[in-house]
């Protein structure tokens, strides 16, 4: 396989967990801490969903239902993120890879790039705690801004703090949507907490706490892990 080591070497993280389990939460506070760049995968589906592209028309039917977009398209959704370049000190995978074989792929990634997998954070929480936080959902259509009816609710109720827009129920929070991500969780990528663990590139977080709680763990993690890493271990 060719690899380019004229690149600069990028630093990868990955973000795991249940839909719900706070990986987007999590990531956004961690890259203004860390000057990391957040990719969520669900994040880009959305914004070509929205804008009618032919990608968002393609993947449209799997996001409403709440299955997984083939791993082919998925990978290649990322690879040309990737390529686009401005990665800041590093990248925050968030929700990808979510098979085994979309890990494997982004190891193939990685080793063609010479680029480096720092750690994977398991944000670990209970079914109990996923529906409460899936239940009070709710975004923002126009800049994907994510808010909870309860813990994290926006300053003037039902308005997005950032641009004011009308806040709605993200479709795949519907019931039925969330029994089958979960369902899927289960099945296709909660086997990646072994793969990785295996690896030993894997920090289980407690992520059942306040946000702020569980940050301040995700924060001590990454910054040891980020230490090693910027040392070549
Ligand atoms: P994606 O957008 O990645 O959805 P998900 O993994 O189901 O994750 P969520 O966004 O639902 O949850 P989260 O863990 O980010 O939690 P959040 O921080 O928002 O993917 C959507 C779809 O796209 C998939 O179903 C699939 O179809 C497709 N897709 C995407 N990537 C793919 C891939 N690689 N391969 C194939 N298909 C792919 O928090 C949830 C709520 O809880 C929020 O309201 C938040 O405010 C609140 N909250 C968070 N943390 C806390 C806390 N500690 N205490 C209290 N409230 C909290």
């Amino acid at each position: 396989m060719a690899t380019d080591r004229s690149e600069k070497k990028l630093m990868i993280w990955i973000f795991l967990g249940a839909p719900g389990a706070g990986k987007g939460t999590q990531a956004e506070r961690l890259r203004g801490d860390f000057g990391f760049v957040q990719i969520s995968t669900g994040e880009m589906l959305r914004e070509a969903i929205r804008a009618g592209t032919e990608l968002g028309k393609s993947v449209q039917g799997y996001v409403t239902r709440g299955e997984l977009v083939p791993d082919d398209l998925m990978a290649a959704v990322l690879q040309e993120r990737l390529a686009q370049g401005n990665t800041g000190n590093g990248v925050i995978l968030d929700g990808f890879p979510r098979t085994v074989r979309q890990a494997e792929m982004l190891e193939e990634i990685l080793a063609r790039h010479c680029w480096q997998l720092c750690g994977v954070v398991y944000l670990d929480t209970s079914e109990e705690v996923i529906l409460q936080r899936l239940g009070g959902r709710r975004i923002c259509p126009r800049c994907g801004a994510n808010y909870h009816v309860v813990t994290m609710p926006p300053k003037v109720e039902g308005r997005c703090d950032r641009c004011g827009a009308e806040l709605v129920v993200r479709p795949d929070d519907a019931p039925e949507a969330v029994r089958k991500r979960l369902e899927v969780y289960r099945k296709q990528t909660e086997p990646l907490v072994t793969f990785y663990s295996q690896r030993g590139l894997l920090e289980r977080i407690n992520a059942s706490g306040e946000a702020e709680e569980v940050y301040q763990a995700v924060k001590a993690a990454v910054a040891r892990r980020w230490q090693r890493c910027l040392a070549g271990g």
